[in-house]
């Protein structure tokens, strides 16, 4: 097979994990896909900025243009964030026959259905393992792992920034404010952070496991959602005493043909799986019929776990390609609003 040539869209904080990746693992994707894969164009806002890892100049570029219509990229890498603006570049990509991964779960969660339709209809692949819990294959872990399994609820802490937060507030009384930027530095939080501390961020995900696992639509609209800015120091303190630990948690819950989802402020008991689950890492607990119950942990948010999923993603599509059955996605279903639940 040919050289695989790349188009990156964003720079930031997962795109330079990106970079890093593709370059350090090199050995690693040749053996694996048997051909060598490059970042040969990116998109960024600004061209002069400082950048995390060092790229060549001349593949930077404003214009997105220049990326998603470059008849030599295979793959458009969408890492630059945004909703309705991004969504038309990455529906021309599918038009124009590239590949794409993201992590965008703003976007996936409100226009998922269109894009993966219009990849299926364009024999495009559309990954998006990294829009869930950073580096813990959760997609893939409920779509292929428990293919087998009926999956009756999940409940997880799905958002790195929150938990970030109360865990400092709770084991060094660190005001809010002050850890919300130490997670804004950190790379954690996004650009803007109100998604991140009022629950819509955790609920995207909740929306995006949810279709996942139950094979059912789940509009934002119903998901209901409190986020963690009005918990206080006090709150913390005082749940600590009585033995219990505030997480952000999301539960998804089938119930009959309709799943029920929600996130917020949860007071788990110490003695939870979950209430040990610190900092920037996530988990998601999964309570399958045949597989009982079991839990997926790891890095949540930041650089290189995310961009591990990213670049996992990208593998998957250029082994699809080595055996040309790009667009049959197995982590990409159809979320299909009649798609009928089987019996009870
Ligand atoms: P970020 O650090 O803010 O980086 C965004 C990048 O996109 C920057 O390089 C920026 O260019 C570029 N960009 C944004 N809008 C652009 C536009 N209109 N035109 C040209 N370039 C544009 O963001 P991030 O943290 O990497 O997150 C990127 C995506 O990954 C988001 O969808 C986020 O939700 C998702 N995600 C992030 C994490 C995480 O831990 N950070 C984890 C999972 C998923 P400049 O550099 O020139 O400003
Ligand atoms: N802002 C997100 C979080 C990034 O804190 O979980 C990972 O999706």
């Amino acid at each position: 097979m040919k050289k695989i040539n790349v188009g990156l869209l964003g720079l930031g904080t997962v795109g330079s994990g990106v970079v890093k990746i593709i370059k350090d693992h090199q050995d690693k994707l040749m053996h694996l896909i048997g051909c060598p894969v490059e970042v040969t164009k990116i998109l960024v806002k600004d061209i002069e900025k400082a950048r995390q890892v060092v790229v060549d100049k001349n593949y930077l570029t404003k214009d997105v243009y220049e990326v998603i219509r470059d008849p030599e990229v295979d793959v458009v890498i969408e890492v630059m964030g945004g909703i309705e603006e991004t969504k038309d570049f990455l529906l021309e990509a599918l038009q124009n026959k590239k590949h794409v991964v993201t992590a965008n779960k703003d976007l996936m969660a409100v226009y998922g259905s269109e894009l993966l339709s219009v990849a299926t209809e364009n024999g495009c692949d559309l990954f998006y393992e990294a829009s869930v819990a950073g580096g813990i294959p959760i997609l893939r872990g409920l779509v292929d792992g428990l293919a087998s399994d009926r999956i009756n609820k999940l409940m997880g802490i799905v958002n790195g920034t929150t938990n970030f937060i109360l865990t400092k507030m709770s084991k060094y009384g660190s005001p809010y404010d002050e850890v919300l930027k130490e997670a804004q530095d950190l790379g954690y939080a996004e650009a803007d952070p109100t998604a991140d501390v009022e629950g819509l961020d955790a609920a995207r995900k909740m929306a995006i496991l949810s279709r996942l696992g139950f094979s059912m639509n789940v509009d934002l609209e119903d998901v209901s959602v409190k986020g963690i800015s009005s918990v206080t120091a006090e709150d913390i303190n005082y749940s600590k005493r009585l033995g219990y630990t505030m997480k952000l948690i999301g539960v998804a819950q089938r119930q009959g043909e309709k799943v029920e989802v929600s996130v917020q402020p949860t007071l788990l008991p110490d003695y939870h799986p979950l209430a040990s689950v610190n900092d920037e890492y996530n988990a998601v607990y999964v309570y399958g019929e045949a597989v009982g119950e079991t839990m997926f942990y790891g890095p949540g948010a930041g650089s290189l776990p995310t961009a591990t999923a990213v670049v996992s993603d990208l593998v998957g599509v250029m082994k699809n390609m080595r055996l040309g059955v790009n667009g049959n996605s197995a982590v990409a279903p159809q979320f299909d609003k009649n798609l009928k639940l089987p019996e009870e």
